[in-house]
């Protein structure tokens, strides 16, 4: 297979998805955002958040799901936001969000590696989180592409799984499933296949599609950061869980990284 069909069957499940996630939640997220204080951050989002300091500035979401993550961001004061995702059906959600939070902001369906260049150098920051980076066949390609979105000096924020997480199975718990090295074939990551599978935020639906999962390290993160002139301000690791998927890992008594957060600075 070629990256265009993993993407392409990608999108077919993310857009399943979205009917499950609709009946779910659509309904109570619609109340909620019309809070203008209706924000997703956990406490490490609101220290980096801070950190970065949201007043005006333009900000890039890659993979905005329905978008209440980047409707959190403009309540929190950003300027300009643009939300980008592959699915069709989540884009759609992520606008009638907005609308009920009453909030101007921009949701395009694209895959991030079809992103027009109109976008280069708009974006003070780019955001990343939970569950993204997996769906992606080349990472240094997508670093290319955070970079070139970005102003000079701006900045790049991920808070995503750990991808210590991709050595085991949620469902045998702790039992090392898979190497963290994962296998390649012609310079690229081997994917994980799922098959129809129960959702992860209402596992009693079951999502009927294929999809693929790429195991990447965080070395591969770092080094292609690093590779596209953005450099690490701050990097942490953490023991809570933030993918509904391993909450049970986090009761562990000896305690595995179960998510971390990175920001990188544009260097000219
Ligand atoms: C688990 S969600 C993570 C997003 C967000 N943090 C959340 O929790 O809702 C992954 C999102 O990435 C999107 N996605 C997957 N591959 C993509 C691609 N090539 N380009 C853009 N979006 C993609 C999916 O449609 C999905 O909405």
């Amino acid at each position: 297979m070629q990256p265009g069909d993993y993407i392409e069957a990608n999108r077919k499940m993310w857009n399943e998805t979205a009917g499950v996630h609709a009946q779910f939640n659509l309904s109570r997220l619609q109340e909620r955002v019309k809070s203008p204080d209706f924000s997703t951050f956990d406490e490490v989002e609101k220290r980096i958040f801070a950190n970065i300091d949201l007043r005006d500035k333009a900000v890039i979401q890659l993979g905005c799901n329905n978008g209440r993550e980047l409707i959190s961001v403009k309540k929190a004061g950003a300027g300009r936001c643009v939300g980008i995702d592959i699915s069709d059906n989540f884009i759609a959600q992520a606008r009638q969000l907005a609308s009920s939070g009453q909030v101007d902001m921009d949701f395009i369906r694209s895959s991030v590696y079809d992103l027009a260049h109109d976008f280069d150098g708009q974006f003070d920051l780019v955001y990343i989180s939970i569950g993204f980076l997996g769906w992606l066949p080349d990472l240094n390609a997508l670093f290319g592409i955070a970079s070139r979105l970005l102003k000079d000096d701006g900045q790049i924020f991920i808070y995503e799984m750990h991808p210590i997480l991709n050595m085991f199975n949620a469902e045998k718990g702790l039992v090392i499933d898979t190497s963290y090295f994962a296998r390649e074939s012609g310079g690229q990551v081997e994917p994980f296949v799922e098959e129809a599978s129960p959702d992860y935020l209402d596992p009693s639906q079951l999502v009927n599609a294929v999809s693929y999962w790429f195991p990447h390290k965080l070395s591969d993160v770092i080094t292609a950061c690093l590779e596209h002139h953005l450099s690490l301000t701050h990097f942490q690791e953490y023991a809570h869980d933030i993918s509904e998927v391993y909450a049970q890992f986090e009761h562990f008594e000896k305690k595995l990284p179960l998510c971390y957060s990175l920001v990188a600075r544009k260097t000219t």
